[in-house]
């Protein structure tokens, strides 16, 4: 998430929508994604739109946050009128959602079932920091209705997580993947991140041995970002730590690649592998295949028919808004279709499944097939372009080529 927000149109104080967007509401799959903002250190990398007590200040607590929430949730029921909207899946995202009390990401839940339904079968998932859940928790969580957990795991090794400031130890992990089944979680998700500074290909293989040894069914993995205005930034530019080139950046990707695949995990997008497509993240495939989802809690997101709306950053700019009734919208920008286009090329070109021909100029194409960056099997049998293996390591310079 930037640390600033994009500028944008203007949202009226009731959020209504453009006539444009709630045409079709209904007959596109909706989801819920509820961001909550706190956690109680910052890691060195991280830019996300959290905060630790001493950074929050007045306004807005945690103790407060899941009622705040649910003034949210009521607010897209009435911006969204009486359509049929069933929610497919629910993500829980931060932050650290599981500093808050099971009970109270159970409301919030609540509160999505109460105005909008959940689906049959709903998928619903929160984020959670290692350190930061126990057996009591996670029973918890499942007795609200959560159905998946995706921990932060980030690496086995204890200096990698040092560098990157995460407070848990390589044990943790194990643990609370064994509880979390225990809790009766089918899907456990675990977070990776390879690149950061100090770790070597003998520390990522060590990690990624660590995680598949806890038989998770979904294993995200990330390069690590040196995100502006952070402190793993600044320790960089002073010359303190040594970033990994791009050559030892792809390397630690195929080795993620070939080593998830030996364990029966197939990569889904990118950054995704899977052991099969019920293991797959219904709710991250709903936002890379154009679904309507509404974005609760400060600097949330939301997307809806081609309009596109973030909220307010601060927790108590967001709390006070929505305590005047007023939407916490900071601004929103409508797509036209050539945007859409761009938009859907950069989002299914990363998926195993590919971005259909039609969107595609066939020159282009054609030349990304000569450079074994497009897989020619798929485009000539089923019009999609996928990426080959090559074309995944150079994925930002193919979308370029192809938009
Ligand atoms: C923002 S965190 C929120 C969940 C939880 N607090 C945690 O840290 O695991 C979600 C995931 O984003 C990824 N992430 C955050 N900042 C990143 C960065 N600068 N580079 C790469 N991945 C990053 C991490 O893998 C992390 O697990
Ligand atoms: S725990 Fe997660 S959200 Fe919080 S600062 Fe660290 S990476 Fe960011």
């Amino acid at each position: 998430m930037p640390a600033t927000l994009p500028d944008g149109d203007p949202v009226p104080a009731d959020g209504a929508l453009p006539r444009g967007a709630t045409e079709g509401l209904g007959t596109r799959p909706f989801a819920f994604y509820v961001h909550v903002p706190f956690c109680v250190t910052r890691c060195g990398y991280c830019d996300f739109n959290t905060y630790t007590a001493t950074e929050l200040g007045p306004g807005a607590s945690r103790d407060s946050y899941a009622d705040t929430a649910i003034a949210e949730v009521r607010m897209a029921r009435r911006v969204l009128g009486d359509a049929d909207l069933p929610v497919e899946t629910v993500f829980v995202g931060g932050g650290t959602p599981t500093l808050l009390p099971p009970d109270d990401l159970g409301r919030i839940l609540a509160a999505v079932d109460a105005e909008f339904g959940l689906a049959p079968g709903a998928e619903v998932t929160t984020e959670a920091n290692p350190e930061s859940v126990d057996q009591a928790y996670l029973e918890g969580l499942r007795e609200a209705g959560f159905t998946r957990v995706s921990y932060g795991m980030q690496s086995a090794r204890e200096h990698v997580l040092k560098v990157l400031d995460r407070t848990h130890t390589p044990g943790r992990v194990p643990l609370v993947v064994d509880w979390t089944r225990k809790a009766g979680f089918e899907h456990v998700n675990l977070d990776l991140i390879y690149g950061t500074p100090g770790e070597s290909d003998e520390d990522w293989r060590l990690s990624l041995e660590a995680a598949l040894s806890t038989g998770p069914d979904h294993v995200s993995a990330y390069a690590l970002i040196v995100e502006e205005g952070t402190r793993l930034a600044a320790r960089v530019r002073r010359g303190e730590l040594a970033t990994p080139d791009d050559d030892a950046m792809a390397d630690r990707y195929l080795m993620a690649d070939e080593m998830l695949s030996a364990h029966g995990l197939r990569w889904y997008e990118i950054s995704n592998w899977a052991t099969g497509p019920g293991a797959a993240c219904r709710h991250n495939l709903l936002y890379w295949t154009g679904a309507d989802w509404w974005g609760v809690g400060p600097g949330a997101h939301s997307h809806v028919g081609g309009t596109r709306w973030w909220n307010v950053k601060h927790p108590a700019a967001y709390a006070a808004r929505l305590a005047e009734g007023v939407t916490p919208a900071h601004a929103r920008e409508v797509l036209d279709d050539a945007d859409r286009r761009i938009e859907r090329i950069m989002l299914e070109l990363r998926l195993a499944d590919g971005c259909p021909a039609a969107l595609l100029d066939d020159a282009a194409v054609a030349r990304a097939i000569g450079d074994g960056l497009i897989e020619a099997g798929p485009y000539r049998e089923r019009g999609r372009a996928v990426l080959t293996t090559r074309g995944r390591l150079l994925a930002d310079a193919v979308v370029r080529d192809l938009t």
